[in-house]
């Protein structure tokens, strides 16, 4: 913490200004100095206005960001840098074999595999970090250790986002309310741009757009997939994303693993689409319960993943036109 330059901690705890404001001190301009050297800087004149304790004030920065931190339940949950699954047992108890599969930041791992077969069992694994105490018995390590309780425990520190089937509001609020209350709670120090950015992104993702006054209850079920896609990828600080079956969900598919990697992030996702399956570099076939194999995308299958592409946007067109009351013509759906 010390190292880290000023810009770099109000960037990873943007909670710190208000100790800069509670303590009289203006760091803009100074955000690529440490705050040891910037408070060097300050003349003599100014810190005995201030009445400054250049000795103490970098350790009371470090235990306010600390209990800050606790207060708010985020420590931690960014410096996942290693995700691993230890084999368990499929339906019929026999050992899954696989030594262990480890995924890092920014990878994206499909799941394959018959409905039934337990694609949702394992997902619900690693959201629940589970120890061998799961129907399949595997077992999940976290930066290639055991994770700490709390990951289980704590609803603040989310480990895990989950995006599955259905999203169900309860409040009647707009959209632009939700995700500023979200930029909010998390204590970001421009809410009103974050929630902005989050309602362009997840217009970008929705087949219809909708506006910052929609009620998120009347927001369909591609809209508000759409909007926590956006919002889970852009607010959420948690650094795994599991995704059960986005594919019938009227959003742009492509365009919300793109987000939600350019974050950083871990996603594992369930999937019978090919289009998404081939977008991993890997994917995991389950079978009867266990892990089949994993497999590595061909370069075969890149390639075929632009043909599959081309088809989509036909698919895309016809449902497009249908939908807008057109008469399908040939020509302009293969456009
Ligand atoms: N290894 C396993 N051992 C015991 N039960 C399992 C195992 N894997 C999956 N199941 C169970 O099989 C059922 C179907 O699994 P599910 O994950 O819903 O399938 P999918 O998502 O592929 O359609 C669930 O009740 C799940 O708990
Ligand atoms: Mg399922």
């Amino acid at each position: 913490m010390k190292q880290q330059t000023i810009g770099a901690l109000i960037n990873e705890y943007p909670f710190i200004i208000d100790f800069f404001q509670q303590n009289r001190l203006d760091v803009s301009g100074h955000e690529n100095t440490t705050f040891a050297a910037f408070l060097a800087k300050l003349g003599e004149e100014e810190l005995e206005d201030k009445a400054i304790d250049i000795q103490n004030l970098p350790g009371e920065l470090e235990s306010y960001i600390t209990q800050m931190s606790d207060f708010l339940g985020i420590e931690k949950t960014n410096v996942v840098q290693s995700l691993i699954i230890l084999p368990g047992q499929d339906k019929n108890g026999q050992a899954e074999d696989f030594e262990q599969l480890e995924i890092f930041p920014s990878q994206i791992v499909s799941i394959v595999g018959p409905t039934g077969s337990g694609k949702s069992r394992l997902l619900a694994d690693i959201e629940w970090a589970a120890q061998g105490d799961t129907p399949t018995g595997r077992s999940i390590r976290i930066n290639r250790s055991v994770p700490d309780s709390k990951w289980r425990y704590s609803p603040n520190n989310k480990l895990v986002a989950q995006l599955s089937q259905n999203m169900n509001f309860v409040m009647d609020i707009s959209a632009g309310e939700f995700v500023k209350l979200h930029a909010e709670s998390r204590m970001v120090q421009n809410p009103d741009e974050i929630a902005k950015e989050i309602l362009e992104s997840a217009n970008r993702l929705a087949g219809e757009p909708f506006s910052s006054d929609t009620a998120v209850t009347n927001l369909s079920g591609g809209q508000s997939r759409a909007l926590m896609i956006a919002d889970t990828a852009i607010l959420s600080s948690s650094p795994i994303v599991l995704i059960d079956e986005i594919e019938n969900a009227g959003i742009d598919r492509r365009k919300a693993l793109e987000l939600l990697v350019s974050q950083d992030k871990i996603v594992l996702m369930a999937t019978h689409d090919p289009l998404l399956a081939l977008m991993a570099d890997r994917r995991i076939v389950i079978r009867n319960g266990g892990i089949h194999a994993v497999l590595q995308t061909t370069p075969e299958e890149k390639d075929l993943l632009t043909d599959l592409d081309k088809i989509d946007a036909v698919m895309q067109n016809a449902r497009q036109m249908l939908r807008m009351g057109d008469t399908l013509r040939r020509e302009e759906i293969f456009a």
